[in-house]
C-alpha cells in the first residue's frame, strides 16, 4: 500500500487517514482506490469492530473530489472514473460501523463521504458544504439524496444550491454532524465512542446497522415488520443467550460474534 491513505489500529478501532494535506486531502481516484482495498481487508479482520475515517493534518478532513482531476474530462471518463464499487456506497453498506472524524474542511466528496458514514464527530473548527455549484457541477458522491435525508430538504437545497460553507455547531444543529468537540479533544472523544461500540457483539452491531439503514428506503410500516424479523433473528444467537444470562448473572457479557 502507498501511503495516500494510512491505517493504524487502537484495540478494536482502525483509524483510516486520508495523507495529502499538502491538498487538502482531496479525494483522488488513487485515495479511493487505495480505501476500497483497506475496507475490504478490514471487513474479514475480526481484531477490528470500528472504523474510523480522517483526515491528515489540521486544515481539512477532505476538500472534495480532485478537481485537477476533473480537467478535460470527457463524460466516459468520468463515468469510468464513476464505476462500481464507488466508495460511498461501500462505506454506506459497510457491515461494520464506520465513523467519521471531521478534523477541518469537509467539503463536497468530503462532505458526501462523511453522509455516508454511518456517524460524524467533528471539531468546533471544521466547515461543512456542498461547493460543487460553484464548478458548474452538482454534488456526485449521493448528496443529493443522502443530505436531504439527514438534515431535511429546505437545508439541503440551501447548502446545495448556495454553495455555502457553513460551522461545526450549525452543522450539528441542523443534524448533519452527530457530535462536536474542541480540536483538542476530537480524537480522544471520538476513540472513546468508537472503542465503546467496538466492545459490543460484532453480530448484532451488523444487525442493528442494517436494520437503521433500511430506514432510508422502507416505508414506515415496511421497515418496522423488517425490524420485527431482524429482532427474531436475533433469537437465533449465542450473543443472544450469552447478553441475556450476563444480565441475569449480573456479570459482563463475553461475546462470540455468533
Ligand atoms: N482538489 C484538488 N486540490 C485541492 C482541492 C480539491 N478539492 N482543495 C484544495 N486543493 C489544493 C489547492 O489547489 C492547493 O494546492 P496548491 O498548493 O498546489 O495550489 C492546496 O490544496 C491548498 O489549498 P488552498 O486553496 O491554497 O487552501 P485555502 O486554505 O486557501 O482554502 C479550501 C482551502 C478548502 C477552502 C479551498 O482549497 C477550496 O475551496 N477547495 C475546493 C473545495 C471544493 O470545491 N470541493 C468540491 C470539489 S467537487
Amino acid at each position: 500500500m502507498s501511503e495516500t491513505v494510512l491505517c493504524e489500529q487502537v484495540d478494536r478501532v482502525a483509524i483510516l487517514t486520508i495523507n495529502r494535506p499538502d491538498k487538502m486531502n482531496a479525494l483522488s481516484e488513487a485515495v479511493r482506490g487505495e480505501m476500497l482495498a483497506h475496507l475490504a481487508r478490514l471487513e474479514s479482520d475480526g481484531s477490528v469492530g470500528v472504523v474510523v475515517i480522517t483526515g491528515a493534518g489540521e486544515k481539512a478532513f477532505i476538500a472534495g473530489a480532485d478537481i485537477g482531476e476533473f480537467a478535460g474530462r470527457t463524460p466516459f471518463d468520468q463515468r469510468w472514473a464513476m464505476r462500481s464499487p464507488r466508495i460511498f456506497d461501500v462505506m454506506a453498506s459497510y457491515p461494520k460501523p464506520v465513523i467519521a472524524m471531521i478534523n477541518g474542511y469537509c467539503l463536497g466528496g468530503g462532505c458526501e463521504l462523511a453522509m455516508s458514514c454511518d456517524l460524524r464527530v467533528a471539531s468546533s473548527t471544521a466547515s461543512f458544504g456542498q461547493p460543487e455549484i460553484n464548478l458548474g457541477l452538482i454534488p456526485g458522491g449521493g448528496g443529493t439524496q443522502r443530505m436531504p435525508r439527514l438534515v431535511g430538504a429546505g437545508q439541503a437545497m440551501r447548502l446545495i444550491l448556495s454553495g455555502d460553507r457553513i460551522g461545526a455547531e450549525e452543522a450539528r444543529a441542523m443534524g448533519l454532524v452527530e457530535l462536536v468537540f474542541s480540536p483538542e479533544e476530537l480524537r480522544g472523544k471520538t476513540l472513546e465512542l468508537a472503542s465503546r461500540i467496538a466492545s459490543r457483539s460484532p453480530l448484532t452491531l451488523k444487525v442493528a446497522k442494517e436494520a437503521v439503514r433500511a430506514s432510508e428506503r422502507l416505508s414506515i410500516e415496511d421497515g418496522i415488520a423488517y425490524e420485527r424479523d431482524l429482532f427474531c433473528l436475533c433469537f437465533s444467537s449465542s450473543d443472544k443467550e450469552e447478553g441475556v444470562a450476563a444480565f441475569l448473572a449480573k456479570r459482563p457479557a463475553q461475546w462470540t460474534g455468533r
